[in-house]
């Protein structure tokens, strides 16, 4: 069956073009999407998470836009005297996981003939959109809030993309951004379902890398839900193909600064939206806010939220262990902290360390003190 958007909302089917970023209703788009995985589907052609490429909406090789990434490793890593399984997704080649979304967005935009793009976001999205946008030829625009950290965007105008500064909050730089996409390829980590296609993978590669035995659960952060939604993709896809027994329990982690999708999922009345340390997280208004909350609702998750202490408590933790990861990823492992109090021992837990120190270490200048 051919490959189609399907909008989230209406449930109307479109062709698959470039210039196409929501349904006419406004709805977001996914894909209508299921990849025929048989047990050898793992290709021993390509490297990384481009092993998986059976399971990607892509036609052919030709189009490949990639840096050898992905495979990342899965250690063993005692938190609080408990073994934890952490993906060391801080590792690919711009430094956060956004590059396994963006390897397969981006692949799809050439083969498409895009010539240009334009992308927003808190930073680390944008860095590997620029950076994959430089590898296949293709112009590049990138919108980040005026305070999104100093390195973030120095690596965006290295890759030669063009950088645009937006006052106030991450909302308002998604806002402008809606502008530009009329007239470019809207190369979105949010909008764009291809950018889940990439993220999915850190499921195959979890599933691998535990010889197809599922975790009991995975604790993820939760900003738009882009690792969140693309991971429940992934083990939805190995599941519904038979190649694991059961899903894991999903568990999201959101600063209470800024806890949106908590406060519906525990029918709160919102609360205001304050600055964070963990700048990839803090999106007031995630567009998949709908999809997050059933995921987590359809797994048995939970979403626990992290005050900036706890944040800054699991930084000087792990930093000291000899990771050195960034604030928003040490949000992730202040969440954990707290859920593995609840978890009988024998379960297994993985989560992830999402971006690398280097990328916001002047914001963390408590590290040093
Ligand atoms: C380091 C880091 N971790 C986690 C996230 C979470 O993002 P999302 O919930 O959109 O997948 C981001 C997003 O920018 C990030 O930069
Ligand atoms: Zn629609």
């Amino acid at each position: 069956m051919e490959t189609k958007y399907i909008c989230s909302e209406c449930s109307k089917t479109h062709n698959i073009s470039a210039s196409l970023w929501r349904c006419d209703c406004g709805g977001l788009l996914d894909l209508l999407f299921e990849p025929k995985l048989t047990k050898n589907f793992i290709s021993d052609k390509h490297q990384g998470l481009w092993r998986y490429k059976a399971a990607f909406p892509l036609e052919g090789d030709n189009n490949i836009i990639s840096f050898d990434e992905g495979f990342t490793p899965l250690s063993e890593i005692i938190i609080d005297d408990r073994k934890i399984l952490i993906k060391q997704d801080h590792l690919f080649p711009t430094a956060s996981y956004k590059d396994r979304g963006a390897s397969i967005l981006i692949s799809k935009a050439k083969e498409l003939g895009v010539k240009e793009a334009v992308e927003d976001s808190s930073g680390n999205a944008g860095c590997s959109i620029a950076a994959y946008c430089a590898k296949a030829d293709i112009k590049c625009n990138i919108l980040v809030p005026s305070s999104t950290s100093k390195s973030k965007l120095f690596q965006i105008e290295a890759y030669g993309a063009k950088l645009d500064l937006v006052p106030g909050s991450r909302d308002d730089t998604a806002e402008a951004a809606y502008k530009h996409a009329e007239v470019k390829f809207y190369a979105s980590h949010v909008w764009n379902p291809f950018f889940f296609h990439g993220t999915k993978t850190f499921a195959y590669e979890v599933a691998e890398q535990l010889d197809f035995k599922t975790p009991d659960s995975i604790v993820l952060p939760m900003g738009n839900g882009t690792i969140f939604i693309g991971a429940y993709i992934g083990f939805s896809e190995l599941l519904n193909a038979g190649l694991i027994s059961k899903m894991p329990r999903f568990i999201a982690v959101q600063s209470a600064n800024c806890a949106p999708v908590y406060s519906k999922f525990k029918s709160l009345l919102p609360v205001s939206i304050k600055e964070t340390l963990a700048e990839g997280i803090a999106i007031g208004k995630p567009a998949r806010i709908k999809q997050l909350l059933k995921i987590v609702e359809d797994t048995h998750g939970d979403i626990i939220t992290v005050s900036e202490g706890e944040l800054i408590d699991s930084h000087k933790l792990i930093n000291k262990m000899g990771y050195f990861i960034e604030p928003t990823s040490a949000a992730v492992t202040a969440g954990l902290r707290k859920f593995i109090k609840s978890v009988p021992s024998k379960e297994i837990i993985v989560s992830t360390f999402t971006g690398h120190g280097l990328k916001a270490a002047g914001k963390a200048t408590y590290l040093t003190e």
